[in-house]
């Protein structure tokens, strides 16, 4: 018998335990609290690495030469090159959304030089999978051909193809070829050969693994969206975030500028590339090749409500809090109406048709909007209303999503009054707390006003040792009090209507913020222990609230436990989830209100850890997992709690 399965004792067992065990007893009638499949959901931010370097599986940095510094991530073969032999050429007036391009002019045989480019702190490459080189290029004088080879840390060649590019003339033409890697390596670079002689003109320089994810050519990294597809999510929240707003208005996210060809993506500076003074990531934009309708595509592939965010006429408040004038909102305006006009609208409005064109003519089904990230003050009042106006008289079903800016703040209360005054459709709220607050705030919700707007918890995550310090790290401890405040958004479920971790994704080499839900290198994905309890929890919503209670009062951290209870109404199972935040083990009875003894069969899942501040890591990502076992029982249930632990039951009579 496992040693999870020896955990639990039948009935039979009782008289053996000393002392009575606390009862927790579950109303199995008059459950009238429904629970949306939206409640646990993510937040993709392009933080952290979070898109290019991460989830855009593209292992070339700057292949478009579009960075301030054109050559950054890019390094030439000879340290003095001969004048005009590459150069960059910035056509800006005639071409504002991919100004610069590389001109390389090889006048003798012997200029053959080579540019060689570095990926994402290295390119990891896999023995035996194919990578598909490509690029746009012209040719004024044809004569150029190029060798593109993949090279070790020790300089050794693990792959290479030819490329003789094939018509000349003004016109650009795309070209790939693909190379099959002999080896593996963690920090291979990419080196492109130029020989021959003649004039050559190169942008949008990219190499692809062939196993993206769903197989799409240029597509996203498999295992990271695998990651995502895992949790279950019931929607995703993008593009962010403090990106949405920019560090000011030049910089903010325009979704428009994201989609149709990659070429014409607008590329711009990562507001993280500066944003955090101790962790400056100098080489971090945003290409777009990860747009507004690849999320909706991610959104579809795994199953999740897509729940875009769009800026609202100011940038981010921590930063240059910039406000465009209200006679210049419209703009802003019309990005959002055409937005639900691209993800819903059919195939004969004009954005609609948009989404047609790229392959998708059926509508995203977009039911939410974030109106501005974290904005607060009567500035955004003022805007959110211009907005509400325009987008409820067209769309009057787009339920939009408010600010309460960064929660609990000192405007917190003036906002959420502000809001609930006009009656707005969902308030979201964000907590990056310690997990002594997590612990305290399980019953928030419990008299929360049930008339009111509906609340998202938009962003939340627990701080281990500070808030927003970099030294804080996803312990078992903090997976835990994010699990018991969970227990309380459950219980609430009919007011708290979705929610979701922040941030999703960080690159180990390369970020800005900590914690974050997922870590990841260019070969591997880490989850967290957090991660697993957002998985719990989402894998195990249930349909229904089913009361619980010890002596009359949600189980709130009395005696340092959390738990909530949920009747999945598919499945007919019922749904436990139990938290133990102490270092002891605790024994709990689980019986049901007016129900005969009966047998329950299921199974038991149970997340714990040799200590509270366990982590997991690269070397070792399995440190804290949730195991799963057989589980039968009569009622009462009798359970061990283990120390720092969540223990999700779920099972049907039999
Ligand atoms: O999740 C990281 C940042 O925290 C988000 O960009 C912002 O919305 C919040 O302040």
């Amino acid at each position: 018998m496992s040693k999870l399965f020896s955990a639990i004792f039948l009935i039979a067992g009782l008289s053996t335990v000393a002392q009575e065990p606390i009862t927790y007893t579950i109303r199995t009638s008059g459950f009238e609290k429904s629970i949306q499949p939206f409640l646990w959901g993510i937040f993709f931010e392009d933080i952290n690495r979070g898109a290019d370097g991460g989830l855009n599986a593209d292992l070339v940095k700057n292949g478009s030469f579009e960075f301030n510094t054109p050559m950054m991530g890019w390094e030439p073969s000879r340290r003095r090159m001969p004048d005009g032999l590459c150069i960059v050429v910035n056509r800006q007036h005639q071409q504002p959304s991919n100004p610069k391009y590389l001109q390389v002019e090889l006048l003798t045989a012997k200029d053959t030089f080579g540019l060689a480019n570095e990926g994402f702190g290295g390119m990891a490459i896999k023995k035996g999978m194919r990578y598909d080189f490509s690029l746009l290029f012209r040719q004024a004088t044809p004569g150029v051909t190029m060798r593109i080879q993949l090279l070790n840390t020790a300089r050794k060649e693990i792959g290479a193809a030819k490329l003789i590019p094939q018509s000349s003339g003004v016109t650009w033409q795309t070209q790939s070829v693909s190379i099959t890697a002999a080896d593996t390596a963690s920090k291979a670079r990419l080196v492109i050969w130029f020989e021959g002689t003649g004039k050559l003109d190169l942008d949008m320089i990219s190499l692809y693994p062939s196993d993206t994810w769903k197989g799409r050519p240029q597509g996203l990294r498999s295992d990271m969206v695998q990651s995502l597809a895992d949790l279950q999510p019931g929607f995703v929240r993008f593009p962010g975030g403090c990106i949405v707003e920019g560090t000011d208005l030049n910089e903010r996210y325009q979704w428009k500028h994201t989609i149709g060809p990659r070429v014409d993506r607008q590329l711009i500076i990562n507001k993280w590339n500066h944003g955090v003074a101790a962790r400056q990531t100098p080489d971090y934009y945003q290409s777009y090749a990860l747009g507004f309708y690849e999320y909706f595509q991610m959104c579809e592939d795994i199953g999740a409500a897509p729940m875009p965010i769009i800026n609202c006429g100011m940038s981010c408040q921590f930063n240059t809090s910039e406000v465009v004038p209200m006679d210049q909102l419209d703009t802003y305006i019309q990005d959002a109406l055409d937005l639900i006009e691209f993800a819903n609208g059919d195939a004969n409005t004009i954005w609609g048709k948009k989404r047609a064109d790229f392959g998708h003519p059926a509508p995203f089904n977009m039911k939410w909007l974030g109106v501005g990230n974290e904005n607060w003050g009567p500035q955004y009042i003022e805007r959110l209303q211009a907005f509400t106006k325009a987008i409820k008289e067209k769309y009057p079903e787009m339920q939009l999503i408010t600010s309460t800016g960064y929660s609990p703040n000192p405007q917190f209360r003036y906002m959420d009054s502000v809001l609930r005054k006009l009656n707005v459709d969902i308030i979201d709220e964000h907590y990056y707390q310690t997990p002594n607050w997590f612990l305290m705030n399980a019953g928030k919700y419990d008299n929360y006003d049930r008339k009111g707007p509906k609340i998202f918890i938009g962003e939340y995550a627990c701080h281990s040792v500070r808030i927003g310090s970099q030294d804080n790290k996803n312990t078992l401890l903090c997976a835990l009090a994010e699990a018991a405040f969970m227990t309380g958004l459950e219980r609430n479920a009919d007011i708290v209507t979705m929610s979701a971790y922040a941030p999703l994704f960080a690159h180990t080499e390369a970020w800005q913020w900590t914690p974050n839900l997922i870590w990841f290198n260019n070969s591997q994905v880490v989850k967290t222990p957090s991660y697993y309890v957002q998985q719990l929890f989402s894998r195990n919503r249930g349909t229904h609230v089913l009361p619980l209670f010890q002596e009359g009062m949600p189980v709130t951290g009395q005696d340092s436990c959390y738990a909530t209870a949920a009747l999945d109404s598919v499945s007919k199972e019922v749904i436990i989830k139990l938290v133990n935040a102490s270092g002891e083990r605790k024994s709990r009875m689980v019986a049901f209100e007016r129900l005969k003894s009966k047998s329950y069969v299921g199974t038991i899942t149970t997340l714990e850890g040799v200590s509270f501040q366990q982590v997991n890591s690269l070397d070792q990502p399995d440190n804290v997992k949730p195991k799963t076992a057989p589980w039968k029982s009569k009622t009462p249930i009798l359970l061990e709690l283990p120390p720092y632990s969540l223990t999700v039951l779920r099972g049907k009579p039999h």
